[in-house]
């Protein structure tokens, strides 16, 4: 197969088992190029794409910028701090005045939950979800099993626990129907309030004790607590949530083998993690951001090899 089974990448659960290898083949390629001393290609010379942000972002909007310009598309930036929105336009209008200007590819973070999916129903544009609220974060996900396949081998059979906010976590949605494609057991940890009562459906089991969690795995990916998402205490304070559910080196050294730790960032350090231990050899957190990079081109380009065949 050397398509995409989807038009648009709005989330994980659209896509198919087959879809990942390919990106990630694709990704192995550009992962090789942008080590390079020339680290671009011309694959996208004739492809315009604009990067509409809704919410604030460092990695994912200048990974998807960077992907972009290495594959040479014509690049333009949208925030929304600073631009039209402020002054009440819809995101249709502010889509469609894009689009006038002959934009090919949207790739869009927002607020809320599903507005990719409703631009991609209203405009003639390709879309890529770079995390909708609450709902999916499918590069993160996908760049995250990228990663694991790097230091592991593969996937399949792995144990992944995902801990902290999962509630209010696209990456963990994400994260959970990745996966489950590929054949890994996934379990989740954190405190009561923060675990979705719907989780067990998605085949994940629930663990609320931390220190078993992370005998039982072999990959830890650890959440960020979005408090920015938070309108009441989901948890008495801070100290107690780092005591209960934080990792530091002692926990981390008491395991007896050593388990690989991720963070999609950003790290709130001293709360989910201990400094000592995200940046220990075992935490692969910045090869996550690096393989974002590799893993962003590759979903651009397999998009807009539809787009040419369009
Ligand atoms: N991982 C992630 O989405 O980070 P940003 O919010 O900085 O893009």
């Amino acid at each position: 197969m050397s398509q995409l089974s989807v038009r648009h990448l709005l989330g994980i659960k659209h896509i198919n088992k087959a879809d990942i290898d390919l990106i990630f083949k694709t990704a192995d390629h550009f992962k090789e190029v942008i080590n390079r001393s020339i680290k671009k290609v011309p694959s996208l010379r004739d492809i315009t794409i604009a990067n509409l942000f809704f919410e604030n972002s460092t990695r994912t909007r200048l990974s998807f910028e960077l992907a972009e310009k290495r594959l040479s598309a014509d690049v333009v930036n949208f925030s929304a701090s600073q631009s039209s929105v402020k002054k009440g336009e819809t995101l249709i209008d502010t889509a469609n005045n894009i689009l006038s200007m002959k934009v090919d590819i949207i790739v869009m973070r927002h607020p809320d939950v599903g507005a990719c999916d409703f631009l991609s129903q209203h405009v003639n544009a390709q879309i890529v979800n770079a995390g909708d609220g609450t709902h999916e974060h499918p590069t993160q996900a996908l760049l995250d099993s990228f990663s694991i396949r790097e230091k592991l081998g593969s996937v399949e059979g792995k144990k992944i626990v995902i801990v902290g906010d999962v509630l209010h976590s696209r990456v963990a949605l994400s994260n959970i129907y990745a996966l489950k494609l590929q054949g890994a057991e996934v379990k989740v940890c954190g405190p009561k309030t923060l675990i979705p009562k719907y989780i067990e459906s998605l085949g994940v089991s629930v663990e609320y004790n931390i220190k078993k969690a992370l005998e039982w795995c072999d990959v830890a990916n650890v959440l960020r607590v979005q408090n920015e998402r938070m309108e009441i205490n989901y948890f008495p304070s801070t100290r107690e949530y780092s005591q209960l559910f934080g990792i530091n080196k002692q926990l981390l050294d008491s395991l007896g083998k050593k388990i690989l730790i991720m963070h999609p960032g950003p790290i709130n350090r001293g709360v989910e993690l201990t400094s000592d231990v995200a940046d220990a050899d075992q935490s692969i957190i910045l090869n996550q951001v690096e393989n974002g990079v590799a893993i962003r081109m590759a979903v651009i380009y397999l998009l807009a090899q539809q787009t040419e065949q369009n």
